[in-house]
């Protein structure tokens, strides 16, 4: 790993001020959203209510990323202890649970990101049985995303559709979490068997031989055979997406942590090495590790804090301090601490740049992994969401 300029971590005071401002942020959030949903990126640095489809109202929960916001309130909780937060977090499990019940949007992979945030986390927290019953729910539909033999969880759309068969994407590590919690609370094995034979899959072809990683990879559904990579929201086919990479970090490494499986360890890590050796001066990534320091190109700053929480959970002093310098530059360049005018809490974050979708914008997710690195590195005995 190429070494990059490091101090341990932003200093106690300067995330104590980080953490006030974010809170600031979320609390006017809460006035303005409540239980219902921002949109997945600001328009101009402003998240406004998300557009509801088919004629359903804005603010409805749809999409993959309407958890990040009950994550925050979450977290806020987390970081205050202030009841406020509780009730705006469990405000939200009615929601989810209509959402899994009615099966409203969940033909994707991310019941993971969904119903952990919103449901596992409101569960293990207040012991609500209609939060955990959702959350069972939306893990045994995602088992009905499982193609054999590849024995892959397919990504996107429905099962049936051509394009997106055989399909899986390095972002569905972070999916995984909530099929071992199902197989935890219930005893039943099937859940961590599904997440171990896919995580394996990922391993062995979505991570790349020079430790770059696919966006997204195809195996034959008939035969299972592994067929070819491909990008989605990255540079390139054969480019490093930086949000990818970032997922390949946190996910590996989540999935180490429930499995114990020292390959899933070595997998994070060599994510991790390859995203800090590519970081441009000021260790906030370009959208794609192929872009440098000169290149012009938009920061991510969602892959910044994906990667700060990863490398947090990797741990070592190593993988510590460089999460600190990442998170010291998301907080003095990238928060909208000194721009008031934002609903966000990091800028110069980009969604999809090839389609021009949120590019230069707030994201849903950066700023709960934002909130999440500042939890994970003010207080120590955080329990994680994941
Ligand atoms: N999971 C979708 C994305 O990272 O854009």
């Amino acid at each position: 790993m190429t070494a990059i300029d490091v101090r341990p971590a932003p200093d106690a005071d300067a995330t104590e001020r980080a953490v006030a401002a974010a809170l600031r942020v979320v609390d006017a959030n809460i006035a303005e959203f409540g239980d219902r949903y921002p949109g997945d990126t600001t328009v101009h640095n402003r998240y406004h209510l998300r557009p509801g489809p088919d004629g359903l109202p804005d603010g409805t929960n749809t999409g993959w990323t309407t958890s990040f916001w009950p994550g925050m309130l979450w977290l806020a909780l987390e970081l205050t202890g202030d009841e406020r937060y509780l009730r705006a977090a469990t405000a939200h499990v009615p929601g989810f649970a209509d959402r899994i019940s009615t099966q409203s949007d969940v033909e994707t992979h991310d019941l993971g990101f969904l119903y952990t945030l919103s449901c596992v986390v409101a569960w293990r927290r207040t012991g609500d049985p209609k939060a955990r019953r959702a959350a069972l729910a939306a893990a045994e539909h995602l088992l009905n995303r499982v193609l054999e033999p590849a024995g892959i969880i397919q990504a996107w759309g429905d099962m049936d559709d051509p394009d997106q068969r055989g399909r899986t994407i390095i972002d569905s590590l972070m999916n995984t979490p909530l099929l071992y919690w199902a197989g935890e609370t219930t005893g039943d094995p099937r859940y961590a068997a599904v997440a171990r034979g896919h995580v394996e899959q990922l391993r062995d072809h979505i991570l790349r031989a020079d430790d770059t990683t696919y966006h997204t990879f195809y195996w034959d559904p008939a035969t299972g055979e592994p067929l070819r990579g491909e990008t989605e929201q990255g540079s390139a086919d054969d480019s490093c997406w930086a949000r990818g990479q970032a997922w390949g970090i946190y996910g590996f490494a989540l999935n180490h942590r429930y499995t114990g499986d020292p390959s899933f360890l070595v997998a994070a890590r060599r994510c991790a090495d390859y995203f800090l050796a590519h970081l441009p001066a000021d260790r906030v990534a370009h959208w794609d590790l192929v872009f440098g320091d000169g290149s012009g190109q938009d920061r991510d700053s969602s892959a910044a804090a994906i990667a700060v929480c990863g490398l947090l959970e990797l741990g070592g002093d190593r993988y510590r301090a460089a999460a600190g310098a990442i998170l010291e530059s998301l907080i003095a360049r990238y928060s909208t601490a000194p721009h008031p005018e934002s609903n966000a809490l990091l800028l110069h974050g980009v969604y999809d740049k090839p389609k021009g979708i949120g590019v230069d914008e707030g994201t849903l997710w950066g700023d709960y992994f934002y909130l999440e690195a500042l939890t994970r590195i003010s207080r120590p005995g955080w329990t994680n969401h994941w």
